[in-house]
């Protein structure tokens, strides 16, 4: 569920709109003079309680939701509208909104004083006797100097005050320096730089503003063996994933993200050709970190060393977790932080051990091939803690078999979708080779309210009741259909162009009826007329969490084997199938105006007799189109023309 389906479902429009319009109730709806055309003699403006939309059917001719009710009747933007709303329905919002003017500035200045810092580092690894050192050591370790250059590795020297001194010396305050954190007070309130002699690794945001550092001692027991930026306007580990500015635009074309422990992992992994990799800051992944991958897929593979993939996916400080749940936003690296993100955000995290000892760096390069097929061997949260809690383990043991179930069980009880949970149920029990009804839930337990509200929420990715309702499956259709765009916004041309092949309008800002999938396409359209950044960066970086909205279902199942041709086709049915559902509605519309219900009719007989059949011929055009092959459909004449020839008869 969004953020804006939360506070839909708060607040009642019937209500808000008879703040300002007299409504009278007729049937199950509410009739009135519209606001936003003068009429005082027809009333033609109509609430429907049912679906939470209205719609004037006078000189307006518009409609849509609670909030583009109020983005016109105050002027709002959707960004606006989401703010007063949420705090009239009681609903918190999480950064929502973009940052403001002032502070995108203060951050820019950072990244420039660290930027500065970044060259210094280089050059003194170039050029110093101990950067060279460095150097060397980067070599032994498999990089070649174009990768180096690539992420800005550098050398930070051992005094004490080197980059205090050159960053001074070029005119760079103090307070900027210890705002950026490159430098460290002691005690007496004197400054000294914060990274001495360590090999540096700069740290960028997702668009490759630069953020902080990682520095790596170079003693073989230094400590801490890696010093991190602290926390700064520009570094907040938690919201920052190594890499991900290098890995953005081939996470989204393999469809994939994999994260891996440390720099040098990412590092290695991209010279070997595997440019999805990113890795966190050494601490645990947030669901912040998730929502960054989500923008560009929904699907993880966590490839972690054999040590923590063997600790943390097993069940070790279940209890902790299970505290924390309700309260932490915080993930913990274990199986139920996971499952429990992974259902929130609606992500497919697959979990793959390392065979060795080596890292990801080591594994590509004595072996490229070797690092596909571990990733090939990622499983899902689930089963990979059942064939983790079995290693060693022999599985003809009763008592085995009773604690891996007994720790597998109350995982699988998470899982909030229940053909998945019935899934896991009978792969552990052919795993454990028991009677699947020997394995007993323990949903009655104290756990119970708490799964209860997980599937609750993961109820809301296609609620069944909701696809009985025209207008809501609408809005399911439409979000689908954004969330395929925003992924690649060029899309949009060949949609249209398709729909112009089927003798179809192209998409239209009258195809969405929601204000959040209005903004979703106004987003779209937007990222297609600038110049200065590619079409699915612009969208990714203005995306609010509002408007982070779901895959379409039937793709999550050919996840990996989906097609452009069949996501193209997909694309068409979603237009048509909505524009179908929107004459639907309208014809119910017509239906209800003409009825008794409402004393004054708005319309003559002519009038609705006339808007019928304008309807019935669009309905039979939409009709055909979905059966064109280019909605998937297998009908070969060339459907579209035959009933333009058709309507050319009439004419
Ligand atoms: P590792 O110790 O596995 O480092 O820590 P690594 O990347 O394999 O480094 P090499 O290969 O020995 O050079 C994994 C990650 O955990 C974080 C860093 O992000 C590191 O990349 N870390 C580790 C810290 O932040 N601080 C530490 O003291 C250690
Ligand atoms: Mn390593």
């Amino acid at each position: 569920m969004t953020v804006v389906d939360d506070i839909k479902e708060r607040l009642d429009i019937v209500e808000i709109v008879e703040q300002t319009v007299k409504l009278r109730r007729t049937g199950k709806n509410y009739i009135g003079f519209c606001p936003f055309h003068s009429n005082t003699r027809t009333p033609a403006f109509v609430v429907f309680p049912e679906t939470q939309t209205w719609r004037c059917f006078g000189q307006c001719n518009e409609g849509g939701d609670l909030f583009g009710y109020m983005m016109k009747r105050e002027g709002w933007d959707f960004n606006e509208a989401l703010r007063q709303l949420a705090a009239r329905a009681g609903v918190t919002l999480t950064q929502q909104n973009p940052e403001t003017e002032a502070s995108v500035q203060s951050q820019q200045k950072l990244s420039a004083v660290l930027e500065a810092a970044a060259g210094f580092y280089r050059e003194q690894m170039l050029t110093s006797p101990a950067g060279k050192k460095t150097l060397d050591y980067l070599h032994k370790r498999g990089l070649s100097d174009e990768t180096i250059k690539i992420w800005g590795l550098g050398y930070a020297p051992a005094g004490w005050t080197t980059l205090l001194d050159y960053l001074r010396q070029k005119n760079y305050e103090t307070g900027m320096l210890i705002a950026a954190g490159l430098l460290t007070e002691r005690d007496d309130g004197s400054l000294h730089d914060r990274f001495r002699e360590r090999l540096m690794f700069p740290i960028r945001g997702p668009y490759g503003q630069l953020a902080g550092f990682g520095g790596r001692t170079l003693e073989p027991d230094g400590i801490p063996k890696y010093l991190n930026s602290p926390a700064t306007d520009v570094f907040d580990k938690g919201r920052l994933l190594y890499g991900l500015d290098q890995a953005r635009k081939s996470i989204r074309s393999l469809n994939q993200a994999v994260i891996v422990e440390g720099y040098m992992d990412v590092i290695g992994l991209h010279q070997a050709g595997f440019t999805n990799a990113v890795s966190p800051m050494g601490t645990a992944l947030t669901e912040d970190q998730f929502r960054l991958l989500k923008r560009l897929t929904r699907n993880v593979v966590l490839a972690l060393d054999p040590d923590a993939a063997g600790q943390n996916a097993t069940l070790r400080g279940l209890e902790t977790a299970r505290k924390a749940m309700d309260q932490e936003s915080e993930i913990h690296f274990d199986s139920r932080g996971l499952m429990r993100v992974e259902q929130r955000i609606n992500a497919d995290i697959r979990v793959t051990a390392l065979p060795g000892l080596q890292d990801p760096d080591e594994i590509v390069l004595e072996n490229p091939e070797a690092w596909k097929q571990i990733i090939a061997k990622a499983k899902p949260v689930v089963v990979h803690v059942m064939e983790t809690l079995a290693i060693g383990k022999d599985l003809n043991d009763a008592k085995v078999k009773r604690d891996i179930a007994a720790q597998v069980m109350p995982l699988i009880d998470d899982v909030g979708d229940s053909v998945e949970r019935e899934a896991y149920r009978q792969q552990l029990a052919g795993f454990l080779r028991v009677d699947e009804r020997s394995l007993k839930s323990a949903r009655s337990g104290p756990a119970h309210s708490r799964r209860k509200k997980i599937e609750s929420d993961q109820a809301d990715v296609i609620p069944a009741d909701m696809l009985s309702k025209p207008a809501q499956k609408n809005q399911m259709l439409e979000r689908y259909l954004l969330h395929d765009l925003f992924l690649e916004p060029e899309g949009l041309f060949r949609l249209n162009k398709t729909l112009c092949n089927l003798e179809l309008d192209p998409i239209t800002e009258s195809d969405f009826q929601n204000a959040d999938t209005l903004a979703g396409y106004h987003l779209i359209a937007e990222s297609l007329r600038q110049v200065d950044y590619t079409p699915s960066d612009f969208v990714e970086a203005r995306l609010t969490s509002a408007l982070e909205f779901e895959e379409n279902p039937s793709f999550v199942e050919e996840r990996h084997m989906i097609t452009r041709e069949k996501r193209d086709q997909h694309q068409v049915r979603a237009v048509v199938r909505m524009r179908l559902n929107r004459l639907e509605d309208r014809l119910e519309e017509i239906k209800f105006l003409q009825s008794d219900a409402v004393e004054s009719k708005t319309y003559t007989e002519e009038e609705v007799q006339f808007l019928y059949l304008e309807l019935l011929q669009k309905r039979r055009r939409l009709d055909a189109a979905m059966l064109a092959p280019e909605a998937g459909g297998s009908t070969r004449v060339r459907v579209a023309s035959s009933i333009k020839s058709k309507s050319r008869d009439k004419a």
